[in-house]
């Protein structure tokens, strides 16, 4: 049972505060957890109580932390930290907003995952496991989907698509995975050396080259598979994260302002089509803005071939992935806890959307803790992919190096069975 609930600012990776949760039981076991935040973050996720004011450039979170140490504290006092859903269910109707505004998520997911790294010390269970038994699922080792070149809001607007990603399709075990991606990683640093082009890191630990076109960066991307000695959409294939609703200005078009270009929905549908045409591109996230139901559907269509993520489209809201499958928008979705702000919803936005055969993809925050409860979460409800930054920075490591200890488990790998199409 829950003997004492306390909490804390940190700091996140670009340095700006985040809150941490700690749990002491009866019998003595303490744990903590802290929770990440996005840069590129989308209308419908759940909501930072930030400060505001002079301090810390006004991103102080002492008002998350307050409610934690104060409101959320009582109410869970002596509570079960065996059930998960209750004690989710507890604080979000104590919350009383649809999108935890009041307790802020930053609060109330600090202390879901607080409460289930205390659920599995207390029972003696690994962290996967208990989050395997919470979500009904046999654990896997997830295909990593890596950042390799920047640009959006992770790279001051260098280049305009803000991810370009490898995913490591050819590998036969997440650690020949890890080594494949650190080689694609090496040469594309080593090409941009070459080259004179800056090796600057951008906030998930990618390069940043500003290319001002997204050909030139999906080339180096191609050219880095060849020099890691890789054979392009046979070994290594390109995802990429459009993040498009960071594009979308106010005429409902998307502002290529790198390239001096706008696009509309049916211009930015045929340039994806475009790319894929043109290179080893197995996924893309976020092709449209988050409102862009209307033209969701004909995306979907002309390259539903492909994995289609949704990230700020489903916003790991249950009832958004619903209407994505109603709507057949997508075939996947991207699965961020703090866009959710407890375990069981984000469980909940899992089951919703394997239910209906999306795949799903765990996704850290561009600004993350040393926290590497991803790696268990991934594992555990067989996310089959892991979507986590690149292989720089302490932050992103600590994700990378609890998998590569969860695989001497001997667990099922998932290759690239769990990207979709299914
Ligand atoms: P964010 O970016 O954490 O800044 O939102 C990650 C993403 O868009 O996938
Ligand atoms: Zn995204």
């Amino acid at each position: 049972r829950l003997r004492r609930l306390h909490a804390r600012q940190i700091l996140d990776s670009r340095g700006r505060p985040t809150v941490e949760a700690e749990i002491s039981l009866d019998n003595g076991i303490q744990v903590r957890a802290s929770v990440p935040s996005g840069a590129s973050t989308g209308k419908a996720e759940a909501v930072e109580l930030r400060d505001g004011g002079e301090a810390w450039g006004g991103l102080g979170v002492s008002r998350a932390v307050s409610n934690i140490r104060g409101e959320i504290a009582a109410l869970l006092e002596g509570c079960d930290v065996l059930d998960q859903v209750g004690l989710d269910n507890r604080i979000r109707e104590a919350d009383g907003t649809h999108n935890l505004a009041r307790f802020g998520a930053n609060a109330t997911l600090a202390v879901s995952i607080a409460a289930v790294r205390a659920s599995a010390v207390a029972t003696g269970i690994p962290l996967h496991r208990r989050l395997a038994e919470l979500c009904g699922t046999t654990p896997s080792m997830p295909m990593p989907m890596v950042n390799i070149l920047s640009g959006g809001l992770h790279a001051g607007r260098g280049m305009d698509v803000q991810d370009f990603l490898v995913i490591p399709i050819g590998a036969s075990s997440y650690s020949e995975a890890l080594d494949w991606i650190c080689r694609v990683r090496t040469a594309a640093a080593s090409i941009c050396a070459k080259r004179g082009i800056s090796t600057l890191l951008a906030d998930e630990g990618g390069l940043s080259p500003g290319f001002a076109t997204s050909e030139e960066a999906l080339s180096l991307m191609v050219e880095a598979f060849e020099q890691a000695g890789l054979e392009p959409g046979v070994q290594a294939a390109i995802a990429l994260d459009v993040a498009s609703s960071s594009l979308a200005s106010a005429n409902g078009a998307y502002a290529f302002a790198r390239q001096g270009r706008s696009f509309g929905a049916r211009e930015m549908i045929e340039l994806q089509r475009q790319w894929a045409a043109s290179f080893p591109i197995v996924s893309i996230e976020d092709g449209l803005g988050e409102d862009d139901w209307a033209n969701w559907p004909a995306l979907t269509r002309a390259l539903g071939h492909l994995q289609l993520v949704g990230d700020d489209l489903f916003a790991t809201q249950p009832d958004r992935i619903r209407r994505g499958i109603d709507e057949n928008i997508a075939n996947a979705a991207l699965i961020k806890v703090n866009q959710n702000g407890t375990l069981s919803g984000t469980l909940e936005a899992i089951t919703t959307a394997r239910a209906a055969g999306y795949a799903t993809v765990i996704s850290a925050r561009s600004g993350e803790t040393e926290d590497d409860f991803l790696a268990d979460l991934a594992v555990g409800v067989a996310g089959r992919q892991i979507k986590v930054g690149s292989v720089r920075n302490s932050e992103r490591l600590a994700k990378y190096n609890q998998l590569l200890r969860l695989e001497e488990e001997g667990l099922a790998w998932s290759g690239r069975t769990g990207l979709a199409p299914l």
